[in-house]
């Protein structure tokens, strides 16, 4: 594997909500619960990884790897507005040492999707005040874990409420959510609810970059870690007929936020497919495309063109945070990944700044709307035991991760 540089971060990559279970203070345990929700399950034990990750963090590391990307839980953390509850803080200050403790480098995701459920109550990152609540939960957390983190992701995938308000990608029309919403606020007593990943995307993005450049200003001064933030990059291709269309997604969904990085430390680029743009918008694959389980064209070069793309655009170092398939045949998540890590040596013997790959995900888990129908894991779980089973793609990955740092 001597095309992958020394140093190249080969990873893994769970978010709290996801894997954790029980995230009782959150926004989406609420909207989990509601009568005829948007949830095909709750998201319950999860993995229970609040209570495994020393177990979990030993897998990956035997497996081969030697990073691994998770996020911390601001719910957790901040339950009430305003008071930070200092045994939470312990808990991810436990699991980060555990890191080390394995050789195992931790990037710590301070926002992913989740937020607690009053910040919901109070309209989310629809509310200018988010900024400064987001700037203010980041100063807590990072004064707590910061002389123990290397690499920080402060928003995961920023720029996802405003591409799934462009392109419906929740599936879920408007008028359902509006009125999951509205249940939320009553049963709350709060005077609006909105949540990332089910809010009004335009209203929110210009407090998500705000949010991220002053989180990113926050956890510089208490840390020598590098900070970026990460973006969910489809590859848009314009079908014909639909050049001016494709041309406007690609400039509002990646560059506003691709030149938002610029200047930070990295960009985290997060790839899982391409989206064709035709006359009237966003084209269903083609007739006979192999289709993954969220539905998605098995298109694993994509990422190579969100790798260049972001190269171009922000000007940064790039790490691959996520990328990965929802399968049920593993035989076509190694198909899939061989293709995509193609694409990455492509762009590191073109000279690209690319310092690592991390895959979603350690282990199939909560995949938010859908529940747990999709299975992004190189790691199978028991629902009832919880037992983890390594697939053969956590093998082969695993072992070109531990050939190349071995070179
Ligand atoms: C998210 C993950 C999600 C994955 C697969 C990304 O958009 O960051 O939380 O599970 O894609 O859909």
């Amino acid at each position: 594997m001597a095309e992958f540089p020394r140093g190249f971060l080969w990873g893994t990559a769970t978010a709290a909500h996801q894997v954790e279970g029980n995230n009782y203070s959150s926004d989406l345990w609420l909207l989990e619960h509601l009568p005829q929700g948007l949830f095909a399950d709750p998201s319950a034990d999860a993995c229970d990884h609040y209570h495994r990750y020393k177990y979990d963090i030993a897998l990956l590391k035997g497996l081969g790897f030697n990073c691994y990307r998770f996020s911390i839980e601001w719910a957790r953390i901040e339950p009430e507005s305003g008071r930070f509850s200092r045994a939470a803080l312990d808990h991810y200050r436990r699991m980060i040492a555990e890191c080390h403790a394995q050789a195992i480098m931790p990037m710590v995701t301070f926002h992913h999707f989740t937020a607690p459920l009053w910040f919901a109550m109070e309209g989310g990152w629809e509310n200018i005040r988010s900024v400064d609540w987001f700037a203010r939960y980041c100063e807590q957390a990072i004064k707590a874990l910061g002389d123990l983190i290397p690499f920080a992701c402060t928003i995961n995938e920023a720029n996802i409420p405003l591409m799934m308000t462009l392109m419906r990608a929740t599936g879920k029309p408007n008028d359902v959510i509006a009125r999951n919403h509205q249940l939320a606020a009553q049963r709350t007593g709060g005077q609006r609810f909105s949540t990332f990943l089910t809010g009004d995307g335009q209203a929110a993005t210009p407090h998500l970059i705000a949010a991220h450049r002053k989180s990113y200003d926050v956890i510089k001064a208490h840390t020598i870690a590098k900070v970026g933030m990460t973006l969910a990059l489809n590859e848009f291709q314009a079908a014909p007929g639909g050049e001016t269309l494709c041309a406007m997604a690609r400039s509002q969904i990646n560059t506003q936020f691709l030149e938002a990085a610029r200047g930070d430390d990295f960009v985290g680029v997060q790839t899982y497919t391409r989206v064709q743009i035709g006359e009237s918008g966003p084209l269903p694959p083609e007739h006979g495309a192999e289709r993954t389980q969220m539905d998605y064209e098995f298109y694993p070069e994509a990422l190579e063109a969100t790798l260049r793309e972001a190269a171009r655009d922000a000007q940064t170092r790039l790490i691959v945070t996520e990328n990965g398939i929802g399968c049920a045949d593993d035989q076509r998540r190694i198909a899939y990944t061989e293709r995509a890590l193609k694409g990455v040596t492509r762009c590191l013997a073109d000279g690209l700044p690319v310092d690592g790959y991390i895959h979603w995900s350690l282990l199939d888990n909560f995949e938010w709307l859908e529940g747990y129908g999709p299975t992004f894991g190189l790691v199978a779980v028991d629902r009832v035991t919880q037992a983890r089973t390594p697939k053969p793609s956590a093998y082969w990955l695993g072992a070109i991760a531990r050939a190349a740092q071995s070179h």
